[in-house]
């Protein structure tokens, strides 16, 4: 198992071992959306457990791209301090934190509904897919959003967090700029790959722009959609290749627009064989194949064995995990101890559901544990 608890690095970050935390939303934000310590508890578990790259949840860069609260801001300088508690926090602990930059665009209004119509890339009225209000962006809109993301990334910098990942999966606004299913925009914004790929190189601009040619700076990539006239795989896989080239550092390899239910999501259920492990496996090595960057496999990873063998053949550089270590943050150590070990997690999305009850994130069979033993 040595490939996957040696140590690797991505540009000037190095790593522990091959083991990611991928972005999971804690909920753990507070009033004013600043840093916890309910946030810097959850990163210490995790590093202390193993982790080598601890990934935060969607942090947004925007007033106008949150998606819920709690949810962390990078919006005002104010954040910086508060980063700078969750990157030592890791950090103490051998750890390395990346902070997820995040803008809902019209998922927004799916959970905020009070705040009137959210930012899309375009108004598609009578949309099968989404029945929220939403509006599009302006000119001056998007070149406000693409500064906030350099500035949000200047803040994760100054407050010594490792590394920042751009969000650009999962339906958010870089995924739906990158959907011609969502992007119907005539403008230089819309149409071509090449022009519905502009805010990713925009936004990457922004941030270099801010940070130096020497930050680490992760794109987590919906490489297809699963609705009817979404992204194709061919042109994901063409928008990984350039986005690499560009310069982003490593490449998570995700959904983009989901289908409906969790079957065509980024969170599939009931992940008990190991021939439903690793769904998107096949996207990633594809990905892989294209890229020289380091490159990161997520979404159903649960046998130590699987992820070795997906390393071992160049399949993916990094394993990255979101749901079994909300059960056990401790799961790298516990695979140290014993490479055959099954995570307890069984992917029922209980966690998520708490979630959306703006409940603290936990595992909800823990939870109903512990309330049947109290
Ligand atoms: C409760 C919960 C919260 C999540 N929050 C985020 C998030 O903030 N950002 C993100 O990119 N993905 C998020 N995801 C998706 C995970 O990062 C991951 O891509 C997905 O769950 C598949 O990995 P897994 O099978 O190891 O859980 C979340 C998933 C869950 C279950």
């Amino acid at each position: 198992m040595s490939l996957l608890f040696d140590p690797v690095s991505i540009k000037t970050m190095e790593l522990a071992n091959r083991f990611v935390r991928s972005a999971t939303n804690e909920g753990a934000a507070g009033p004013q959306d600043e840093a916890t310590a309910a946030l810097e508890r959850i990163f210490v578990d995790l590093a202390a457990g193993g982790v080598g790259l601890v990934i935060s949840g969607i942090s947004y860069v925007h007033l106008s791209g949150r998606l819920w609260r709690p949810q962390m801001g990078l919006h005002q300088d104010s954040a910086v301090p508060g980063l700078r508690r969750l990157a030592q926090a890791a950090q103490a602990h051998g750890g390395r934190l990346a902070v997820q930059l995040f803008h809902a665009g019209r998922e927004r209004s799916r959970f905020m509904p009070g705040e009137g119509p959210a930012p899309a890339p375009s108004l598609i009225p009578g949309d099968e897919i989404y029945d929220f209000p939403h509006r599009a962006m302006s000119e001056e809109e998007i070149q406000q959003t693409v500064a906030a993301y350099g500035q949000a990334a200047r803040r994760c910098q100054e407050a010594g967090v490792d590394a920042v990942q751009v969000h650009a999966a999962h339906a958010y606004l870089p995924s739906q700029f990158l959907s011609p299913y969502t992007n119907r925009r005539q403008d230089r914004w819309g149409g071509s790959l090449d022009n519905r790929l502009r805010l990713h190189r925009e936004i990457y601009r922004a941030i270099r722009e801010q940070v130096g040619p020497d930050y680490p700076l992760l794109i987590k990539l919906g490489v297809a959609d699963a609705v009817p006239g979404g992204l194709t795989l061919a042109e994901g896989l063409e928008a990984a290749a350039r986005l690499a080239g560009l310069g982003y550092d490593c490449l998570e390899v995700s959904q983009g627009l989901r289908g409906a239910g969790f079957k065509n999501s980024e969170f599939r259920r009931g992940i008990d064989r190991p021939d439903k492990e690793a769904y998107f496996r096949d996207w990633t090595r594809q990905v892989k194949k294209r890229v020289s960057v380091p490159v990161m496999m997520v979404g159903g990873l649960r046998s130590l064995s699987l992820m070795q063998e997906v390393v071992a053949k160049g399949e993916a550089d990094l394993v990255s995990l979101s749901r079994p270590l909300i059960r056990e943050p401790d799961l790298v150590n516990r695979w140290r101890l014993n490479p055959d070990y099954h995570p307890r997690c069984v992917s029922c999305n209980g966690c998520l559901l708490r979630l959306r009850e703006h409940k603290p994130l936990a595992c909800a069979l823990e939870v109903k544990d512990k309330e049947a033993a109290d």
